[in-house]
């Protein structure tokens, strides 16, 4: 299939450009490396052997975007690209829903144009906002309680309008839970710029000696041992969901929404530990004050993308572990040494 990915030098697209390219897929990537580097871009075609398109460009510039897809014309597109830091998100709002809701906007319009009728978007469990009840199923009210999950669930709705509005289309809203760990070669990865605001990037930094020590947000959760419990997803698991749900796009008309987790907690003194197993090193840590906004625990029922599109997670946590420490040590400035 002709695929055209959004953000696809980004975290997950580059894990999903891997998977996509080795089904043989045809891809063409779109991003203006806002939050990435054409690094990640080279070492997918060492790791794939393939080559692929890029196109540096915004997905806000419309002309530039039609011109894109009049010229590949794709039969689907995965939708990465955005803005996804929950505290920018809060100073910075306009910023960002021009780039996930106007992004999307002008996304369709450049479908539309060149007659691509089916997408796949990554949204995010914080669409929820607040547990009702857990594990959270689809079904489950969404609230998002901040500026980035409120832009995600925008932009989730103005897909599923546009689906209504022209018979054909179709839409997979994949909501991830927590997504961690790299390629299995180490070759790319995660690379957060400054200091990591998620926790297993920020528990491999302290592993390589680029931080002193991880701050535990609170211990006093309802939780087994009263840290945060959270559904870490290996990447490349997340990767497969993605080419599973092309297959799925390719069948269907209409839009669907599916969780995209393992169904099972962790909490953060648990990933701790895990982390030490895979580094072999034990890891300084102090617990300090809960993170404002954050909540207890948060893991999905992932059992309708196992019904209807034949995923489930594969990798573990050690998997997970030892894949992140992979790739954090063996670059331990990201992709920057390279550049
Ligand atoms: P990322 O920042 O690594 O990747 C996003 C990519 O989009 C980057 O390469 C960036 O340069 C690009 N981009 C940003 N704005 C752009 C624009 N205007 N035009 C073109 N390209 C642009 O993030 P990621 O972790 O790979 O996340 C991918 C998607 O998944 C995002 O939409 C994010 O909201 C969503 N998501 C991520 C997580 C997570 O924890 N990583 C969880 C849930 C959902
Ligand atoms: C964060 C985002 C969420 C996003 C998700 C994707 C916030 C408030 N929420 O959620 O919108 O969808 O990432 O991965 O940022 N922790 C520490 N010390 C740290 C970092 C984290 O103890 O230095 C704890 C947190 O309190 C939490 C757990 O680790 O209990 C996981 O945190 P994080 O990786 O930031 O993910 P989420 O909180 O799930």
């Amino acid at each position: 299939m002709r695929v055209l990915l959004t953000g696809g030098a980004g975290y997950i697209g580059s894990h999903t450009l891997v998977e996509l390219l080795a089904l043989g897929h045809q891809v063409c990537v779109v991003d203006n490396y806002a939050n990435s580097a054409p690094e990640a871009l080279t070492r997918v075609r060492q790791i794939s052997n393939r080559d692929f398109r890029v196109e540096e460009g915004d997905i806000r510039d419309r002309d530039r975007l039609t011109a894109i897809f009049t010229d590949f014309r794709p039969e689907a597109v995965i939708h990465f690209a955005g803005l996804k830091a929950v505290g920018e998100g809060e100073e910075k709002p306009v910023a960002y829903y021009d780039t996930n809701v106007t992004g999307t906007l002008v996304l369709l319009e450049a479908m539309r144009a060149s007659g691509c009728g089916k997408i796949i978007f990554s949204s995010s469990a914080t669409v929820y906002g607040n547990p009702l009840y857990l594990p959270y199923d689809e079904a489950h009210p969404c609230s998002p309680t901040n500026v980035y999950g409120r832009t995600k669930y925008m932009a989730e709705q103005v897909l599923a309008d546009w689906v209504r509005a022209n018979p054909g289309t179709g839409a997979v809203l994949l909501r991830y839970f927590n997504p961690v760990g790299a390629h299995v070669s180490g070759r790319i990865g995660e690379d957060p710029q400054g200091i990591p605001n998620n926790l297993l990037p920020f528990i491999a930094q302290v592993a390589v000696g680029r931080r002193a020590k991880l701050a535990i947000f609170g211990d006093d959760y309802d939780t087994r041992d009263g840290t945060g419990l959270r559904d870490y997803i290996h990447v490349a698991d997340l990767a497969r969901a993605h080419a599973l749900a092309l297959d799925y796009a390719a069948d269907h008309t209409g839009t669907e929404v599916f969780n995209i987790g393992t169904g099972t907690g962790t909490t953060v003194k648990e990933m701790l530990a895990a982390f030490e197993r895979a580094c072999g090193h034990a890891l300084a840590y102090e617990v300090v004050a809960r993170r404002p906004g954050d909540i207890a625990a948060c893991y999905a029922q992932p059992e309708k993308a196992e019904r209807l599109l034949g995923w489930s997670a594969t990798r573990d946590l050690d998997d997970m572990c030892a894949s992140a420490w992979k790739w954090q040590s063996e670059n331990p400035q990201g992709y920057r040494s390279e550049e």
